[in-house]
């Protein structure tokens, strides 16, 4: 089935079920979203209809939102991780809950008048209870539980699984960053076959189990003592991945091997004349450079797309924020492509930017704002700010290549030190895998444990520069309205239990600040740097307070 038609599907399906589209909107989340760069979620704008305001278009509504996670910038290479996606979504406001929710999910995905996949390979998690101090807070959701079965859903197929499972997966759902609405998750996962793994259906931990769409059941919102407490209305909030989506409908190994993306491998493929390998089943029977092509071709996909998205919704590299993001993944890019031996020439390489923000607009013409084909103008503009953002890099890379190459001709030990390896970063944007690289052409091995101790230590230097610029009043006043100064309790104790929190927050860097209504943690004051320590929430998470600085009686603790 080809993606356009999963989109007429969708569609059609959510109409006939009584639902109104909500017009997708930019990437960049709003200016009065402090927690977020970006959407990350196709209900992050709908959070104020979540508690009962009306929603202009009514109470069931649905659409494909393109979001970004950054956090999944890293795995970025494997078979299912992009930093930009798609997420079909249908949400109730107050209307329909659980039971439809699921009922209608199982009909979209099984029905042969739309998806039409086989019930024998579809599972789903459900949410196992929460209890705090032996109470239990959510419990057992049986309702999923016995909806799932009713329709036929194989028992063994029906996993309960608890907030957080292992590393990979959580069966609870709230907005990024935020004390807001949130609810428990009921995950329907694909079987892909044998040639994945064991037939266990231990889902959300073997990957031969794939999650295609997560139905979240918005019930609750944790309040700021860090409580659950009912909403005023039992909302949904569904969503599932277009590209993981079509990977399973076309059958494909991985989501790059579907109709989203094989024309824009087609464009790498003439510009870098390397091939992307042949696809074999199982990775581990592909070489060490089919491995590492493969994967330097899917991040050229992910972030050449993500970047025309973004620079489409008005960002700009730069060096803060969201526009450093944009500057990473087109930099990352440019890095991958040279991997893949770019033998270039300057009109080759706006050839190929040029055709492939024109593949990029022709695919999702008209389908999200900014995206018109038609619109010339626009096109050209974001193809020049790529390249313009390239030949920056381009500048970047040709100094620190002569610096690095100068640093190796003079060395004296057959290591290149992390200082100089960080060094170049630094001062001149070089990648380190790049260094790594010439370094290896050169017979040089690299300090890469004393550079990753440099890099951690600069991440700090630049925390606590957003801490300075906090301290120095940025904001500080929108952020601590009304709020009561701290009892420090430190004479008395070194432990504080139960403490109530009263402001929570972040940094336009990510820094997480939260302030309790008492502490045993010091502030920092003038040379006296401020206690360290843990912080452990009731679910169990733990947290690293790094610093701790006191602003008119309030005590601030930067959490990591
Ligand atoms: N908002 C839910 C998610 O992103 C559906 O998984």
């Amino acid at each position: 089935m080809k993606s356009s038609q999963i989109r007429t599907l969708w569609n059609q399906f959510r109409t006939e079920k009584n639902h109104k589209t909500a017009k997708p909107v930019s990437l960049v989340a709003p200016s009065e979203d402090k927690t977020v760069l970006f959407n990350v979620a196709g209900m992050q704008p709908l959070v104020p209809y979540l508690s009962g305001k009306p929603h202009p278009n009514g109470d069931r509504i649905y659409n494909i939102q393109k979001c970004i996670r950054t956090n999944d910038i890293e795995d970025i290479g494997d078979e299912r991780h992009l930093s930009m996606f798609e997420m079909m979504g249908n949400r109730s406001l107050g209307d329909y809950f659980k039971k439809e929710s699921l009922i209608r999910s199982w009909e979209f995905l099984t029905n042969e008048k739309y998806l039409n996949l086989d019930p024998n390979k579809i599972g789903c998690s459900v949410f196992w209870w929460y209890e705090k101090d032996g109470e239990v807070i959510i419990p057992y959701d049986q309702e999923a539980h016995d909806t799932l079965l009713s329709l036929g859903m194989n028992p063994k197929h029906i996993k309960a699984i608890p907030m957080f499972h292992g590393e990979k997966c959580d069966n609870f759902w709230w907005p990024a960053g935020a004390i807001w609405p949130c609810g428990p998750c009921a995950e329907f996962h694909y079987d892909r076959g044998d040639d994945y793994g064991p037939n266990d259906w231990n889902i959300g931990i073997n990957d031969r189990f794939i999650e295609i769409w997560n139905n979240v059941f918005m019930e609750f919102y944790k309040d700021e003592k860090g409580e659950y407490a009912a909403l005023s209305q039992q909302n949904v909030d569904t969503g599932m991945g277009m590209e993981r989506l079509t990977m399973v409908l076309q059958e494909a190994e991985t989501i790059f091997e579907t109709d989203l993306f094989f024309s824009s491998i087609s464009l790498v493929e003439n510009f870098t004349s390397t091939s992307y390998p042949a696809l074999k089943k199982n990775e581990s029977l592909m070489s060490e450079v089919e491995l590492a092509v493969t994967k330097s071709y899917r991040i050229i996909l992910d972030h050449v797309r993500a970047s025309i998205f973004l620079l489409s919704d008005g960002v700009v590299p730069s060096n803060e924020g969201r526009w450093y993001v944009l500057r990473r993944l087109i930099r990352r890019a440019w890095f991958h492509l040279n991997k893949l031996h770019a033998d270039h020439n300057e009109k080759e390489l706006h050839n190929f930017i040029h055709d492939f923000t024109n593949h990029i607009f022709e695919l999702f013409d008209k389908q999200y704002s900014w995206i018109d084909q038609s619109d010339t103008q626009h096109k050209e503009e974001i193809a020049h700010r790529l390249l313009q953002e390239i030949d920056k890099f381009l500048h970047t890379l040709q100094k620190g290549e002569k610096q690095l190459k100068k640093t190796i001709q003079w060395i004296t030990s057959d290591t290149l030190s992390g200082d100089d390896v960080f060094l170049l970063y630094d001062t001149f944007g070089f990648p380190v895998e790049l260094t790594q690289e010439i370094a290896q052409d050169a017979w040089i091995k690299v300090d890469i444990l004393w550079y990753e101790k440099a890099m951690s230590a600069a991440k700090k230097k630049a925390k606590s520069s957003s801490k300075d610029k906090f301290t120095r009043g940025v904001d500080r006043a929108k952020y601590l309205e009304g709020v009561q100064p701290t009892e420090f309790i430190w004479y008395d104790t070194l432990e504080s239990l139960n403490p109530t929190i009263l402001k929570q927050f972040q940094l336009d860097d990510g820094q997480r600040i939260m302030v309790f209504d008492r502490t045993p943690f010091y502030a920092t004051w003038w040379w006296q740097t401020g206690d360290n320590g843990t912080l452990e929430l009731d679910d169990g998470t733990l947290y690293t307070i790094t610093n701790v600085i006191k602003y008119s009686g309030v005590f601030l603790h930067f959490v990591e």
